[in-house]
């Protein structure tokens, strides 16, 4: 099987390059990437020795340049992870995320129809349902709950699924969707949460926490997003979503609180700062749907995939440290400096 992996060298699609190379050796790997600020070529540096992996640098808004790769490569199935991820900067900027996040999916999807496929998958997020309550801890997002978004971040995803959808209705695209809440682990590029405290604390900077640092996630670690995108691609049904998560919810300042306990750094660094506007309360996943149909469980614990990762961070700091000294530092200071 041929699998066109675009967005490969960012933080979940590279760990999914890993992930196919490493578990389906038969395969063959094309990722597509133009390699913004979030894209890191670096990191793909031992899939370029392999055989079975080709790399382009191109943007999926690029429609004659997508046909040519289409045209060139003939992939079987398409798993679409490029866009625009971070919901501080769609905030401020919101027009990016629209042509990537929107028209990108559209480019990338009339390339399957153009060249036919055997499966486009769409990789979206929790985020598209909007947010919960702190109050009802009984409610979860399942597949059913109304897309309700909050952010340009999440409108743009929203919009993106609802095209994946309008292609496979109208045109016949053979598609699938997943809807994975917060991941964690390597090559988490450090504007978000958990790299960006790790690195801070190992500075003994301030650790900006938003608001009350009550607002919870459900953390997932990117490894067991990567297994369940791989079985969705062989097994999950054309034409449906597949909500992911592993039932972790935690405040973001107990994950603050539990990064400088495991960096033996004081407490005394954590800086409440002015909240993210709009900034969504909850997300709690409900993934009985993957779990009943294509059987899927998360395998890392928390506490494991935590230590795991801070682990990788100190053993990696030529990696982060050369994004943390380039264009990362004048974001850093726009996005922080007086918050
Ligand atoms: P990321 O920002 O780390 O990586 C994005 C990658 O896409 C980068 O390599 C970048 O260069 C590439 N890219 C961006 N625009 C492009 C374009 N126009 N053409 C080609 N390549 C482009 O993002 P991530 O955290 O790895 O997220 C990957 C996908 O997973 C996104 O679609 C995101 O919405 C979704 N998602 C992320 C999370 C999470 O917790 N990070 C959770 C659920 C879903
Ligand atoms: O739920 C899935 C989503 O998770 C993905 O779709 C997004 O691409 C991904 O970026 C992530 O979005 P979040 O906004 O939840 O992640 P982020 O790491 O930016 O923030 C996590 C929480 O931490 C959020 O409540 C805001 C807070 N935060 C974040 C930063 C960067 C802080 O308190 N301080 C910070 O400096």
């Amino acid at each position: 099987m041929k699998v066109l992996v675009t967005g490969g060298a960012g933080f979940i699609g590279s760990n999914f390059i890993y992930h196919m190379l490493g578990n389906h050796p038969e395969d063959q790997i094309v990722c597509v990437d133009c390699l913004t600020y979030a894209g890191n070529l670096s990191t793909l540096a031992d899939a370029l020795k392999r055989p079975n992996f080709k790399f382009y640098k191109t943007n999926i808004c690029d429609r004659a340049a997508i046909y040519d790769i289409f045209n060139a490569e003939r992939p079987d199935v398409v798993v679409n992870f490029a866009a625009e991820s971070h919901v501080d900067r769609s905030i401020e900027d919101p027009e990016i995320f629209l042509r990537t996040n929107v028209l990108g999916t559209q480019v990338m999807m009339d390339a399957c129809r153009k060249y036919g496929i055997a499966r486009y998958h769409q990789v979206s997020t929790d985020e598209v349902y909007g947010d919960l309550p702190l109050d009802r801890p009984d409610l979860f997002f399942t597949e059913e709950t109304p897309i309700h978004t909050s952010s340009p971040y999440s409108a743009s995803k929203a919009s993106a699924d609802l095209l994946v959808q309008a292609y496979h209705r109208t045109y016949g695209l053979p598609v699938t969707i997943s809807r994975c809440s917060n991941n964690y682990g390597p090559y988490h590029f450090p504007e978000k949460l958990i790299p960006l405290m790790i690195i801070n604390a190992l500075h003994d900077q301030p650790l900006p926490v938003y608001g009350n640092g009550q607002n919870v996630r459900d953390w997932l670690y990117v490894e067991d997003h990567c297994k369940a995108i791989d079985l969705i691609i062989r097994k999950g049904k054309v034409g449906e979503v597949y909500n992911i998560g592993g039932h972790n919810e935690m405040k973001n300042i107990d994950i603050v609180k539990l990064i400088c306990r495991h960096l033996r750094k004081p407490e005394s660094l954590i800086s409440y700062v002015a909240d993210r506007k709009g900034h969504d309360m909850r997300y709690a996943i409900d993934p009985s749907k993957i779990h009943r149909e294509l059987g899927w469980l998360p395998e890392t614990k928390f506490a494991d995939g935590i230590k795991k990762t801070i682990d990788w961070y100190l053993a990696n700091e030529a990696w982060w440290s050369t994004i943390v000294s380039g264009e990362y530092k004048d974001y850093y200071e726009k996005m922080y400096r007086n918050r």
